[in-house]
């Protein structure tokens, strides 16, 4: 593809202040911090207060990402919340969040697909500014997985955390889209779902909360990050040896250190903060990628590489030059 100018300007963190530790867990979970530690590299996670939602931290990491890309809210046309617990089904938590930040010309949706979400809200935004309809579009990707999280599972439990981050992307250079990729195979979906929802309710509270084949989604995982990775950087004419840093999906140390083996890549290339953070599912590539940026790993003209998977199942790339605007 021909290289796309568009620039992230900004990013922003929303993290609720509330951490669980896996010793916290313990207490009332058969679990310890060794299995959970061993097996997926979380030490771990934070959890929104009761009284708060969704809306609260992706305002957060919005407000944050608008400041430091010096656009003006109304200069937004497009906000998109990359999420699987929104606030409510309606209105779109996106609407309450452009609302909230003074971007009154901005078109506002919601966008569901799971985990891999903030990277087809990416794509999306940058597909929206390459047709011209937008200039510039917030786009967040956050979750309060707490609130679908079965606590009384300890398969489940142990993973999952809430959080969000933002970017707000920009026509034009000096950055630019190299590649992308996404895709789904619904026929996996059972190995990571939800089994009941608005148009499909049940009686059994347990069906609103997460279900998951741990083994088929980790198996699906390492396969589907690489081969979309390698797809994008195909796009892209892009060596893996010329990516300065790659951001993955953060849902389990043992998936990171499995495809940077795959990539070819030394760990240090490969930004993880599961440990703090856990599966933040949406949110988990937007702070970790904020968390780079701001940690001074991300410099003007590196290769950035995005990639992720998730329910659906699904996955997704995208392979970036970084400008220099923020
Ligand atoms: N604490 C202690 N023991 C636990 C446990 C916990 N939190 N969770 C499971 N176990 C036990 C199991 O009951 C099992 O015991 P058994 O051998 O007596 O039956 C044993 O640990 C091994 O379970 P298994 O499921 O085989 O472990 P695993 O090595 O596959 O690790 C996951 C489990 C969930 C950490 C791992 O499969 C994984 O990360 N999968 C991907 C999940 C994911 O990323 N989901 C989100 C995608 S966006």
């Amino acid at each position: 593809m021909t290289p796309f100018p568009v620039t992230v300007r900004g990013l922003g963190l929303g993290l609720p202040a509330g951490v669980v530790t896996n010793d916290d867990l313990a207490k009332t979970l058969d679990t310890n911090d060794e299995w959970i530690s061993a097996r997926t590299g979380i030490r771990s996670r934070r959890v929104l207060e009761d009284d708060k939602a969704l809306s609260h931290i992706a305002i957060l990491a919005g407000k944050e990402a608008l400041e430091e890309s010096g656009v003006d809210p109304n200069d937004i046309h497009l906000t998109i919340v990359a999420t699987v617990t929104p606030d409510t089904f309606m209105p779109a938590t996106a609407c309450r969040v452009a609302a909230a930040l003074g971007c009154h010309q901005s078109g506002a949706l919601d966008l569901n697909i799971a985990c891999s979400g903030f990277l087809y809200a990416f794509i999306t935004a940058c597909a929206q500014i390459k047709s011209g309809l937008a200039q510039n579009v917030l786009v967040i990707g956050g979750d309060t997985l707490s609130r679908i999280t079965n606590w009384e599972d300890r398969r489940t439990a142990v993973l999952f955390g809430d959080g969000a981050g933002a970017a707000v992307l920009s026509a034009g250079g000096p950055g630019e889209l190299l590649g992308y990729d996404y895709g789904a195979k619904g026929h996996l979906s059972e190995a990571l779902q939800i089994t009941a929802g608005p148009s499909r309710p049940s009686d059994n509270p347990t069906d609103y909360k997460t279900q998951m084949d741990g083994r088929a989604v980790f198996r699906f995982a390492t396969a589907a990050m690489v081969d979309s990775s390698r797809r994008s950087l195909a796009m892209a004419q892009l060596p893996l040896d010329k990516v300065d840093l790659v951001v993955p999906h953060q849902a389990n140390l043992r998936i990171i250190e499995s495809a940077a083996k795959k990539w070819g890549l030394p760990m240090e290339k490969v930004c993880v903060n599961l440990d703090k953070y856990g599966n933040v599912s949406a949110g988990s590539i937007p702070i970790a990628l904020a968390e780079a940026k701001k940690e001074g790993r991300i410099k003007p003209g590196h290769h950035i590489l995005l990639a992720g998977f998730g329910g659906g199942l699904s996955w997704g790339s995208v392979v970036l030059k970084w400008g220099n605007l923020c």
